[in-house]
């Protein structure tokens, strides 16, 4: 059982919402009535259209961000805006990262580690 399954009233930030994994875990608290508000952050609108668009059809739940996470004024813009509305954050998902570029490759054993 989880924490969500003993409330009524979740209200959840997933950051790094606009593809992959968070827009993964956007799709299925949509599908719960228990989430009460959505907030997401992308970063650019141009790679974010499915999750502005799906805002268009939850505008009640779902709201969008927009965040750089290595920007510490947009941090503190996008965290003021979701205490102006909600004086508390349930659930909390960072999914911005990132696992490989050109240059960078996942290690897969402990011998890739330095
Ligand atoms: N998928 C897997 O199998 C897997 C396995 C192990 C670990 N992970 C880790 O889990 C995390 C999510 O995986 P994923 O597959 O969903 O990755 P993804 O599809 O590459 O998505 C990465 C997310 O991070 C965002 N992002 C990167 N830099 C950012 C920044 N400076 N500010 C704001 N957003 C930023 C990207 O936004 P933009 O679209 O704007 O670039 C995108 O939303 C990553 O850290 C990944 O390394 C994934």
């Amino acid at each position: 059982m989880s924490f969500i399954d003993e409330m009524n009233s979740v209200n959840a930030l997933i950051v790094g919402a606009n593809r992959g994994i968070g827009l993964g875990f956007v799709k299925k608290l949509l599908q719960d009535d228990r989430i009460a508000k959505v907030y997401t952050t992308y970063r650019q609108s141009e790679s974010a259209s499915e999750l502005i668009f799906l805002a268009g059809e939850h505008s009640e739940r779902l709201i969008c961000l927009e965040m750089d996470i290595s920007d510490e004024s947009q941090i503190i813009k996008a965290v003021q805006k979701i205490y102006a509305q909600v004086d508390k954050l349930h659930l909390v998902v960072n999914c911005v990262g990132l696992l490989h570029e050109d240059t960078l490759q996942p290690e897969k054993s402990l011998r890739q580690l330095n």
